[in-house]
């Protein structure tokens, strides 16, 4: 189920021709209805990267707020159980280095990310409160960044930001001196953990993510090895509230689900730049995801 906001369907085409599949288009903030048995509900639906979610903060609190309380309800009514994504953004700008589950974070509700962290605090909150009031089987996820193929070249994250750049023969852009840091996860490493948390029985939060950390100046070189570029890195004013850390502590994955990442970056980032670089030079210069383009031109209804 999809509303496409951010999502693109050529990413799920080849799933289509499985008799097993079904899509709904459909957007998850409003009532809910799907016929038939459910054994597992994976609520993933969300605005994720900074560029989505300032361009719409309604969508991004209303779909961790009331698309979480209706996939809860769902999840309820089908007696299946529920994982939901949440994300290490809810450690805001953390002041414990690395994260683990236990600390409660840093975050600004108002500031410009608030809608994002905030949303996804709130969307921990409920899962917890339908796990003790009504003894629903729920698990979070709290996801730190995960990279991989298909994600879009300008959807303001960090990784497609500087492969794209390269493959332009643009300067990579650097926010704030660069020193800030950021731990990346391969998308099947994350998957992985996610399955496995899923089928276990394990209520609480869990950090999944790589705890290899990189400055984002040491990272823009190894982009700049990897792809050849001639370009040099660029440097710029840091966004309000931007991180200045991000590391998950990932005993508990370790321990509870016997996982741990196991792409290095190296290999991760080769797959990933392949894969940009077999686009057309039209994808390269797309400046915003189509649907959400069409999206954003729409009188606002919110
Ligand atoms: N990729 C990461 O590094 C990362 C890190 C932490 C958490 N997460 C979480 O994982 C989930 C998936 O992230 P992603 O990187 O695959 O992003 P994505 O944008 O590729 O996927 C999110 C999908 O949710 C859909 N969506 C958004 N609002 C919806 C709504 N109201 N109803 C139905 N569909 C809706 C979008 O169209 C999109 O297809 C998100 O919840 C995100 O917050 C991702």
């Amino acid at each position: 189920m999809d509303n496409l906001i951010t999502g693109d369907l050529r990413n799920i085409e080849p799933l289509f021709k499985l008799k097993e599949f079904e899509f709904y288009h459909h957007d998850v903030s409003r009532f809910l209805h799907v016929p038939g048995k459910l054994d597992y509900i994976l609520h993933f639906a969300s605005p994720a990267s900074p560029i989505d979610y300032l361009r719409i903060p309604i969508q991004t609190l209303k779909v961790g707020s009331l698309g979480t309380h209706n996939c809860l309800g769902l999840a309820m009514a089908k007696r299946a159980r529920i994982l939901v994504a949440s994300t290490s953004e809810v450690y805001g700008d953390p002041t414990v280095h690395p994260q683990t589950e236990e600390y409660w974070g840093n975050v600004n509700p108002v500031g410009p990310r608030g809608v994002y962290d905030e949303a996804k605090r709130f969307q921990e909150a409920m899962t917890m409160a339908y796990h003790t009031a009504h003894g629903l089987e729920t698990r979070i996820a709290r996801i730190f960044n995960t990279y991989g193929p298909r994600m879009r070249l300008n959807d303001g994250r960090v990784l497609p930001a500087f492969i794209g750049q390269a493959l332009r023969g643009e300067d990579l852009t650097v926010f704030g001196d660069g020193s800030q840091t950021r731990s990346f996860c391969y998308v099947d490493d994350l998957i992985e953990g996610i399955y496995r948390l899923l089928l276990s029985d394990y209520s609480h939060p869990m950090n999944l993510g790589n705890p290899e950390e990189i400055t984002i100046a040491q990272f823009a070189e190894e982009i700049i090895k990897l792809t050849g570029t001639t370009q040099k890195v660029v440097y710029r004013s840091l966004p309000k509230d931007d991180p200045t850390q991000r590391q998950p502590d990932i005993a508990k994955a370790k321990s509870i689900l016997g996982w741990e990442p196991k792409v290095s970056r190296a290999q991760g980032l080769k797959i990933t730049y392949q894969y940009f670089r077999s686009l057309s030079r039209e994808e390269w210069y797309r400046k915003e995801h189509k649907d959400f383009e069409d999206y954003s031109r729409r009188p606002s209804v919110e």
